[in-house]
This record gives C-alpha cells, sequence and structure tokens, in this order.
C-alpha cells in the first residue's frame, strides 16, 4: 500500500545472479532484508531499517506440450498477476480466470494463497521455487510442501527464510469453470452461461471495479483483515444476539464475513485523518491520505478493538508489516 516511508538502502535485481550478490551485500554489511514483490500487500513503517530487495524476475516459460490434457507453466516470480492470468486465458489455459485483476506478482501469490470469488490461486500450483536468504540453497517445494490454507502458507510464517523466485503452475484442459459466487453467477446467467473462462474473467473484472477501489488510484492493499473462523458455538452465540451474521460454515468452524462486522460497527466509508475503511467494502482499508504505515495501523487498531468489544472477535491483519 502506498503510504509515506523512506528505506536505508533499496535495490531492484532482475536475476536470481543479481539476488544473490544483493544478499551477499546485506550479509557482509549486517543489513536486515526485506523482499518486495508488487509491494501491494505490505504495509511499511515510516523508516525501513536495512535493505530492501524489489525482485523483478521476468519470464514465462511452457514446459508441457499444450496438447496433452495438462500443461505445466513456469512463471518468474516478478510478473505482474493480472497480465499473467490474461496471458493464461489467451493460451486456452483454464482455472485462474477467476483471480483476475487481483494486484501484485507471481511471486507473491502462493505466500498468502490469493483467493477471490470461490477460487484459491492453490488449485493451479505444482510447484515453487525458491531460494534460502541467509545459506543460498535453492529448493522447489512441491504444492503438499506449502501447507496451504485460507491466506496462509509455510511462506506466511514468522520468520520464513524463503524467496520465492518463481512458481511451476498446472493447467488440465477439462477444468471445470468455477461460477458459484452469488453476484457472478447472476451475470454469466445473464449471458446465457457461456463456457468460456474468458468471459468469467471479465465479469470479474466489473464486479472488482465496481466494489473495490483500484490501488494506482486510492492505495490500499485489498482486504486488511481475514475473514475470522470461529467455533460451532461461538457462531450460535452470535447468531442468536445478531440474526444477520454473515457467515460460512468452514469445515468444522465457521467463517464470518469480516466486513459485516466492521459494518456494524460503524467503520464502513469513516474516514479518519485521511484512512478509513472503504465505503462500498468495509473489509477493504484505503489510505488517499497517503498517511504514515503507523497512522494506517494505529486506524486498523480502532477497528480492531470496536470489533472485539462489540462482537468478542479478533480480527487479524492481512498485510504484513515491513520496518
Ligand atoms: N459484507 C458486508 N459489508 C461489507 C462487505 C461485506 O455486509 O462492507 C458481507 C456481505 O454480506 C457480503 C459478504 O460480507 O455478501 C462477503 O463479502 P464479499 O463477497 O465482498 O467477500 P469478503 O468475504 O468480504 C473475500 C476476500 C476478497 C475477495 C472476496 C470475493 C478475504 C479476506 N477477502 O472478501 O479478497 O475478493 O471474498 O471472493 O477473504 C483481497 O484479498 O484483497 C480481497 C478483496
Amino acid at each position: 500500500m502506498a503510504c509515506q516511508s523512506q528505506a536505508d538502502h533499496y535495490v531492484a535485481v532482475q536475476s536470481v545472479d543479481e539476488l544473490q550478490e544483493a544478499l551477499a551485500y546485506a550479509r557482509g554489511h549486517r543489513l536486515a532484508v526485506h523482499i518486495l514483490g508488487g509491494g501491494s500487500n505490505l504495509v511499511f513503517a515510516d523508516k525501513v531499517a536495512g535493505l530492501v530487495i524489489h525482485l523483478h524476475l521476468l519470464g514465462k516459460e511452457v514446459l508441457g506440450s499444450q496438447e496433452a490434457d495438462h500443461c505445466l507453466v513456469k512463471v518468474a516470480a516478478g510478473e505482474d498477476w493480472h497480465r499473467f492470468v490474461r496471458w493464461t486465458l489467451q493460451q486456452g489455459l483454464r482455472g485462474l480466470e477467476n483471480l483476475s485483476l487481483i494486484p501484485g506478482t507471481v511471486g507473491a501469490a502462493p505466500i498468502q494463497n490469493i483467493g477471490a470469488y470461490g477460487v484459491e490461486v492453490e488449485s493451479c500450483i505444482h510447484r515453487v521455487e525458491a531460494f534460502h536468504q541467509a545459506d543460498g540453497t535453492q529448493h522447489s517445494f512441491a504444492k503438499s510442501d506449502c501447507v496451504f490454507g485460507y491466506r496462509d502458507s509455510i511462506f506466511k510464517r514468522q520468520g520464513n527464510p524463503w524467496i520465492i523466485t518463481a512458481v511451476i503452475f498446472q493447467f488440465f484442459q477439462h477444468t471445470p469453470l468455477t461460477p458459484e459466487y452469488a453476484e457472478l453467477n447472476k451475470r454469466w446467467l445473464s449471458l446465457g452461461a457461456p463456457d468460456d473462462p474468458l468471459v468469467i474473467s471479465e465479469l470479474v473484472c466489473q464486479i472488482r471495479q465496481e466494489k473495490l477501489p483500484d490501488p494506482k488510484d486510492v492505495p490500499n492493499s485489498g482486504s486488511f483483515f481475514k475473514n475470522p473462523l470461529v467455533s460451532n458455538a461461538d457462531y450460535r452465540r452470535l447468531k442468536q444476539l445478531y440474526p444477520k451474521l454473515v457467515a460460512y460454515p468452514a469445515g468444522q468452524q465457521w467463517k464470518l464475513a469480516a466486513g459485516w462486522l466492521i459494518q456494524e460497527t460503524g467503520w464502513k466509508g469513516n474516514m479518519h485523518n485521511g484512512v478509513g475503511m472503504y465505503e462500498k467494502q468495509a473489509l477493504v482499508l484505503v489510505n488517499p491520505g497517503k498517511k504514515s504505515g503507523s497512522e494506517v495501523l494505529k486506524y486498523a487498531q480502532l477497528v480492531k478493538a470496536s470489533v472485539k468489544e462489540k462482537f468478542g472477535v479478533l480480527l487479524e491483519q492481512e498485510p504484513v508489516v515491513i520496518r
């Protein structure tokens, strides 16, 4: 998210060799390292100590024949996510259409297992290639080693030492469309339910443009909180108190719509000193005043405290804070 912030050192790297050099420099000068992809899911502190390495690794390579029933595509971490999704669709590859227009880079996608409109990126991931920050070893993670969960993976854990350099995606020829999200479904049915992932992509873009602020116009990092998971007992208690509570079953638990909780505590569209929860989607924190990271975090704390006080539910912040 764009906020006023200054790093001690910054370098953009175009290759794995340059990345290695930058890491060696950081080790030699005892600098903390921060990896920057598109930056859309990061909140920077006012002053960032150490070296910020901006990954500009680019390139796409089809590893298998597209005639077979599936194909593998290796993509460098610095490629723009939405441009990559559109490219897959133009190649006739199905599976990522619901994830159109998500800001950020390919390398950032597995970190929080980006998800939208009923699809999570893990569904198309085959392997993740990464580079160990401390000892410079390279490792290819099989999908099962990534431990993907809701907005989570092994790369999101505290102290993660891995820098993602490339992602290998797997596409199957007969992957069915996933048009179940209510608003998407309505629009898709009105077009005659075509079996065309490009149509789904266009509709997802429409919905996102109507509902979510474009980070190029209004600084934001998409959902600022995860949808919290609560026990069945907590869900029943809350539903009795608040019959309009929005929740979805998630295994043995329930996932609450954080946007609804935030809206009901009065924060939707409520701007404080240039920072606020978006007027059309309360889960998105916007920073039109381009305030500092610490002001953004202060505001987020107020929202969290209100939701905790009213509903007894703790919201977990989604963007990573870089200090
Ligand atoms: N809702 C409200 N008020 C609001 C926002 C939401 O009442 O201001 C309630 C509505 O009942 C709505 C429900 O919450 O039907 C769910 O809202 P929405 O469909 O917009 O989805 P979400 O759960 O708020 C998640 C993702 C989004 C993703 C959408 C669509 C998380 C943290 N966020 O939001 O991801 O686009 O589903 O699938 O899971 C992002 O990652 O940046 C992002 C926007």
